[in-house]
């Protein structure tokens, strides 16, 4: 999914435009994706890229840059690579694809006050690449890493000429979702910015959408004078797996619930709307300590305190709304 959001016209996306430069039209890409270590990356992005690779729809020249505070070897991250496609990946990492795949492959560690390595991979992907590719960054980093990376991108020449894409939850209130925006628009024009959740369960609800307004029987009689209430289960069967930090700071409420009910009405309704309908019929949580009912845990797939404290320092806070 992609949303397009902001504020066109805005002093922020007027300065930003004024320092756009112009762009020459060129396939060729330079793809940093930053989080290269984490889940998302291992379960999405690497296979998901791999795929597209195999499906001749990656841009003839290209690399992929992975990057995350933490250092890797080109050849490490390689083999997790092969990994995740063995593991996530719709085809085996094996035979010429995935040959030519794993050379596009290289890591680069960077942190917002220690760029060098990625600007010299970058600078040496370009050479490599000739010509002038395009950049593309994807930030699969934790909401806390949002606003430093962009920094980092505009403070180093790394976001010109280039595209960003922010992945989902984009700030944690209208307050915090502005300030992000505010961030993001100082260094990328609103054109070159996408934002993205991957599992929005878009299917099934257009599944249920379909059942009940294409359907005479239910269609009348599925609304709030007949319905008492409606129980959505979001079962998970993996566990936090190495995410306390990020489940901490996002919170599985945020993380799952705001996004992925959000299609509230017939397809042709703006998502937009739907969205903000369902949002406006919900009550207010009070203060609670939210535990998964079906793991007995504070977050997805734990079965108990201990098995989450066990993956943080810290001990689980109190989540309020
Ligand atoms: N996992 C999913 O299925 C999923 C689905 C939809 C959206 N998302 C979104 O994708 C993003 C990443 O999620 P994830 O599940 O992959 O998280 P994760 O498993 O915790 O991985 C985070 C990655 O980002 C790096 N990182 C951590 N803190 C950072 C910081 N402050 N600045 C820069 N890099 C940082 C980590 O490596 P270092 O610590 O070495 O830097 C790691 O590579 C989140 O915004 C999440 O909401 C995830």
């Amino acid at each position: 999914m992609h949303v397009r959001h902001g504020a066109p016209g805005s002093d922020t996306t007027k300065s930003a435009t004024a320092r756009r430069e112009s762009i020459a039209p060129s396939d060729d890409h330079v793809i940093v994706v930053f989080g290269a270590t984490g889940d998302l990356s291992r379960r999405k992005l690497l296979p998901g890229l791999f795929h597209l690779a195999r499906a001749g729809l990656l841009p003839a020249r290209y690399r992929i840059i992975g990057s995350a505070r933490s250092a890797l070897t080109d050849d490490e991250f390689r083999r997790r690579a092969k990994d995740a496609v063995t593991e996530f990946g719709r085809a085996k990492p094996t035979g010429e694809a995935w040959r030519a795949f794993a050379n596009s492959l290289f890591f680069a560690a960077a942190e917002p006050t220690q760029p060098q390595p990625l600007l010299d991979a970058v600078a040496a992907a370009e050479k490599a690449i000739g010509g002038h590719p395009r950049r593309l960054f994807h930030l699969a980093v934790p909401p806390a890493g949002f606003g430093p990376t962009v920094g980092m991108l505009g403070g180093t020449d790394l976001a010109r000429n280039a595209n960003v894409i922010i992945e989902k939850p984009f700030g944690t209130d209208l307050a915090s979702a502005r300030a992000l925006n505010e961030t993001i628009h100082a260094t990328f024009d609103e054109s070159q910015v996408f934002r993205i959740d991957h599992f929005l369960g878009r299917e099934s609800v257009d599944n249920i959408l379909a059942l009940r307004f294409a359907n005479g029987l239910f269609e009348p009689i599925w609304n709030r004078e007949h319905v008492s209430h409606v129980q959505i289960d979001v079962p998970e069967t993996i566990g936090i797996e190495g995410r306390a930090g990020f489940f901490e700071a996002t919170g599985t409420f945020r993380d799952m619930i705001v996004t992925h009910p959000r299609r509230g009405g017939p397809v042709s309704w703006p998502s937009r709307c739907g969205s903000v309908t369902v949002c406006g019929c919900m009550t207010p949580r009070k203060r609670c300590r939210c535990w998964s009912a079906r793991s007995g845990g504070p977050a997805a797939g734990m079965r108990s305190w201990s098995s989450w404290t066990s993956r943080t320092a810290a001990p689980p806070r109190t989540s309020s709304s």
